[in-house]
């Protein structure tokens, strides 16, 4: 399968495409279904979590497949209520404050506490019989923490950069057990049938490059070497400082954004390296006739080839269907040079 020889390093012909939050929201099928159940209930049916995961392989003709789910199911298997707010995002009634509710964490049991999601995981897989792989995903162990503290989104998680300087020894406590959630979620998933896997990193950057070193990338290294038997891919949003660091974990391919141009990715990373991006997701509302050009040189810039071709973060909300499929049908018609 395409996708899987780009992240096993191969050289081929043409360019695997998928997108970012393809499953979801700018889709008309999906807004339908999230007229009849909540967020939290299409997540845990595993036959509602299926169809949304195929509604953007049968509409755009993706490369790749990826789990309908969200990072925030690591804190509820952890024991914090997680709620979605219509407009408003997620939210944590009870946050992370002290060191006494450390104690109350269950143990990592992905297959327990988040069976649905494995569930979904082998339903995928037979639904997709063979014809595109299907990636499974977590939240980094930063921008979980983030929610887990705050509450809520947030500009700058400023409560979770201050629970690292006022008491590091409980952040790290805390970074280090959602670390082993993670790391059991990840092998449960890939044990279900999941065929690649992705860690969303998507406050990465709002760290220093120090920071990001020492909160960040030491538990985002101890995943990728846990985690084995598929490739791996980092997506941590804005270190663009650390894209070296990043690649020494061993993952097999890295995400980026678009504040990245390929060339310096290209500069710094090497011709070889499996790139996924990255394209501004805001200039899918070009119209569609610019879209293929401005796809076409995205590729030109990273050399054609150790590319899954990707935005740089998630499709928005607004975005028209057939921009989605323009963007897909652009990269399934560059011709290598
Ligand atoms: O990529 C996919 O299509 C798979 C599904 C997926 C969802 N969330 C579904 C979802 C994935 C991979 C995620 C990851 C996720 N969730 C991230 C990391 C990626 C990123 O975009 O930065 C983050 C930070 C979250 C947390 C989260 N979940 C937020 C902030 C929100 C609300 C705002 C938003 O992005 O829509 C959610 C809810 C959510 N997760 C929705 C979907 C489709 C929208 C809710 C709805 O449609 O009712």
């Amino acid at each position: 399968m395409l996708l899987l020889d780009v992240l096993n390093g191969k050289a081929t012909e043409s360019t695997p495409v998928w997108m970012m939050r393809q499953a979801g929201r700018y889709l008309p099928e999906y807004i339908e279904l999230r007229k009849k159940y909540s967020f939290f209930e299409r997540v845990e049916t595993p036959e509602l979590a299926c169809e949304i995961t195929m509604q953007p392989i049968r509409r755009l003709g993706v490369d790749a497949a990826i789990l309908f789910s969200d990072i925030l199911v690591i804190p509820q298997a952890m024991g914090y209520e997680v709620q979605l707010i219509e407009q408003k995002g997620p939210v944590l009634p009870t946050t992370f404050k002290e060191e006494s509710q450390l104690a109350n964490i269950p143990k990592p049991d992905a297959k327990n506490h988040l069976h649905y999601v494995l569930d979904a995981i082998k339903l995928i897989r037979k639904e997709l019989d063979g014809k595109v792989p299907l990636i499974g995903f977590a939240g980094a162990p930063w921008t979980i923490f983030c929610y887990m503290v705050e509450g809520k989104g947030s500009k700058d998680f400023h409560s979770a950069k201050r629970m690292f300087c006022q008491n590091p020894t409980m952040a790290h406590a805390m970074m280090q057990s959602i670390t082993d959630h993670t790391i059991d979620y990840l092998n449960a998933q890939i044990e279900a049938g999941a065929q690649a896997v992705q860690l969303f990193d998507s406050w990465a950057g709002l760290l220093s490059q120090k920071d990001f070193n020492n909160w960040a990338l030491p538990y985002i290294k101890q995943i990728v070497a846990a985690v084995t038997g598929v490739p791996f891919i980092v997506f941590a949003k804005g270190a663009w400082h650390s894209l070296n660091a990043i690649a020494e974990t061993g993952c097999q391919a890295q995400g980026v954004d678009w504040c990245c141009s390929p060339e310096f990715i290209r500069s710094t990373l090497g011709e070889q390296y499996v790139i996924q991006g990255n394209f501004d997701p805001s200039r899918l509302m070009l119209p569609v006739d610019q879209i293929e050009k401005e796809v076409h040189d995205m590729i030109d810039g990273f050399g054609g080839k150790h590319l899954v071709a990707n935005l740089g973060h998630g499709i928005l909300p607004t975005i028209p269907v057939e921009h989605a499929q323009a963007f897909v049908h652009a990269v399934q018609s560059y011709k290598q040079k």
